[in-house]
């Protein structure tokens, strides 16, 4: 059986390129929603009924499991799509806000996501329940959705629209960068430059790919990883099997597959940041 992974665009293939790395005898199915990218920036109303569309074919193309690899598709439907298809856990990524909380050693946790995930309550719970001091502050990036999705991931235009988002700040307060979207993990190396060296660099990524992990062997559907461990990526890459499709259509196109294959590569390089 395939586990699904699905995101609003090439964000999640940030958590698919985890997954690939801690569970390399899985098969994946990998859905892009890309005729209604971005989902951070439509009303919660689109939102539930694009991933409804998605969790609907996942049901239909033998899963076991399905990970929302979308932190805004996870604030807004995750609950209901649970409750509607009880038959295979659906697990969702949250932006990593209680680490980031603990590890702060009492400096500031700046949290970026996109605007619906900010406007979420869920965001909001979350940092109510974990932030007793107020160290945690929200900033929306949508742009850097767009320069992902148009696979502009380091140029002037992406510094400058940083810098201009991120002006304001203390950044020398702050201990903490939680990427709350999984499009920003493409733009790790342009936000390392632009942050003082203290700050730590966040995601949710791993966390929901070992909860994804806990929750298959709970079920006894996990296939055990080989007996070999740390492989290489330039070994699974080879190995693996996985499926690609754009809001339902599967994308067998050697020159798409290529660009897919080289999105890898730069969450490769970023993983390692
Ligand atoms: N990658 C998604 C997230 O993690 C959403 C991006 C979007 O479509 O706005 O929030």
């Amino acid at each position: 059986m395939n586990i699904g992974i699905f995101d609003s665009g090439i964000g999640g293939l940030t958590l698919l390129h985890q997954a690939m790395v801690l569970m390399p005898r899985e098969k994946f199915l990998f859905y892009a929603d890309t005729d209604h990218v971005p989902y951070g920036t439509k009303t919660r109303d689109q939102v539930i009924s694009c991933v409804n569309e998605v969790i609907r074919f996942m049901a239909e193309h033998d899963c076991k499991a399905v990970v929302i690899a979308c932190n805004t598709a996870t604030a807004v439907a995750a609950e209901q799509m649970r409750s509607r298809y009880a038959s295979f856990p659906i697990i969702g990524i949250e932006p990593a806000v209680k680490p980031a909380v603990a590890e702060s050693g009492g400096k500031r946790v700046l949290v970026v996501a996109t605007p619906l995930t900010v406007h979420e309550r869920k965001l909001q719970k979350l940092v109510e329940r974990v932030d007793d001091e107020h160290l945690v502050d929200l900033l929306e990036l949508p742009g850097l959705v767009e320069f992902a999705e148009r696979g502009e991931f380091v140029s002037d235009s992406v510094t400058t629209y940083l810098q201009g988002r991120l002006m304001g700040y203390e950044l020398d307060n702050y201990r903490e960068l939680v990427l709350g979207c999984t499009h920003f993990n493409y733009f790790k190396d342009t936000f390392r430059a632009l942050m003082p060296p203290q700050i730590h660099m966040i995601d949710g990524s791993l966390g929901t790919v070992r909860q994804l992990m806990r929750v298959l062997d709970a079920r006894q559907e996990l296939l055990e990883p080989p007996a070999e461990t740390g492989m290489e990526w330039q070994q699974i890459k080879n190995d693996i099997c996985v499926r690609y499709f754009e809001s339902g259509r599967e994308i067998t196109d050697a020159a798409r597959l290529g660009n897919i294959a080289q999105l890898h590569e730069r969450l490769e390089r970023m993983r390692k940041i």
